[in-house]
């Protein structure tokens, strides 16, 4: 079988298909002891700058939960280091970004990013990675969203509030705006570098958005994520991720990508109804339910698929990223139920 013509590539593009397909933001990660015992031996940082060692955990991730997509190992955060920020992993908060830019001043002097040079390592991790999957099996490339970025880069960090970035863009919108269109520059650099590498679609994760009001999301977040959609082109499908989307998902899904995912806080067939059906949609299994029983999970899948309805265009996956005390074993049956399930519900 052509790549093409795999279920994810074909869902994405709205095209029928015999079951519904499958993956799990964040699939490669520290709830899979084989990824742990990887994690002991080396850092986050240079785990996703090996390519060895990217790929073999982005395969394994794949291969071991039968999903119908594979995603790159790497980060949203890599991006700040070209961008003359320091970044590290291992604190207790989390990721923390050294340096963080807080003027204008600050802005002008944050060099281009050009990803040929300084972001190798992704295109290296994903041709690798490309070569030693399965033939069938798509590989997604991604990147973070220009205002998820832009807000971790001005808090330095996670945040509840986003008080500075908040603060920032009501204070200075022109620095922010000028820190947008340096990050669309880069990242849409970034996304297409990976394309030429092989991936088969993109994710942009626009993890933050949802701490904006649907005003704020129009002004500041949708035209950056707007001008990266359009300058990486129509190639390879798009998936456009955010979570707490719901009160903006209408601007949201005009963004420009192929595919929208949703989180769990908005019924499945309650966002298809707002993104309209020229558009497919990925999603939205609670996270939380992957820590109770294989009979709860298969109740709460066949939710979904029943809101689904058999409309082509749907991608199963979870609202946000598996969280990392999540029993393997129930990742994997997450997989065979959506499988088992979605080719009942279409009578093949
Ligand atoms: O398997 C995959 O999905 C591919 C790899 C992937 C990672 N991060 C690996 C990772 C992807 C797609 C991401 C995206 C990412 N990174 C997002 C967007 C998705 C989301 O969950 O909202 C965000 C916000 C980040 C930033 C980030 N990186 C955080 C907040 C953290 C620490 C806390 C956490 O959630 O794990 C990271 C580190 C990170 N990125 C880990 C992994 C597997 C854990 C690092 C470890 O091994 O200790």
């Amino acid at each position: 079988m052509m790549r093409t013509d795999s279920v994810f590539l074909k869902a994405c593009r709205r095209e029928p298909v015999p079951y519904t397909p499958v993956w799990i933001m964040r699939q490669a990660g520290r709830y899979m002891k084989s990824y742990r015992d990887i994690r002991s031996k080396v850092s986050f940082m240079e785990l996703c700058k090996n390519k060895e060692l990217a790929s073999e955990v982005t395969v394994r991730a794949a291969e071991q939960l039968g999903v119908d997509a594979a995603i790159i190992f790497s980060d949203i955060l890599l991006i700040a280091e070209p961008m003359g920020l320091k970044l590290e992993y291992d604190t207790p908060q989390g990721p923390a970004i050294r340096g963080g830019i807080s003027t204008k001043e600050q802005v002008d002097r944050i060099p281009e990013v050009r990803p040929e040079e300084t972001l190798a390592f992704v295109a290296d991790a994903v041709r690798l990675t490309r070569a030693r999957l399965k033939p069938d099996l798509p590989l997604i490339g991604f990147c973070g969203a220009p205002f998820t970025l832009g807000a971790y880069l001005i808090e330095g960090g996670g945040s509840k509030q986003f008080v500075r970035t908040k603060q920032w863009i009501k204070d200075d919108a022109g620095a922010w705006h000028a820190l947008m269109e340096k990050l669309v520059r880069g990242l849409a650099g970034y996304l297409k570098m990976q394309v030429a590498a092989g991936a088969d679609a993109l994710q942009i994760f626009d993890s933050w958005a949802g701490c904006l009001s649907p005003q704020e999301y129009r002004d500041y977040a949708l035209p950056h994520s707007q001008a990266l959609i359009r300058a990486v082109g129509n190639k390879v499908p798009i998936i456009y991720f955010g979570t707490g989307t719901a009160p903006f998902l209408k601007e949201f899904a005009s963004a420009g990508a192929d595919v929208i995912g949703v989180d769990s806080q908005i019924g499945l067939n309650a966002a298809w109804d707002i993104i309209g059906p020229q558009k497919a949609i990925q999603g939205n299994l609670d996270p939380q339910i992957l820590f109770s029983t294989p009979e709860l999970i298969e109740q709460e899948v066949k939710k979904i698929l029943d809101q689904a309805d058999g409309r082509p265009g749907h991608i199963f996956n979870l609202g946000h990223g598996i969280l990392p005390a999540t029993p393997e074993e129930n990742a994997s049956a997450l997989v065979e139920i959506v499988h088992r399930l979605s080719r009942t519900a279409s009578g093949k």
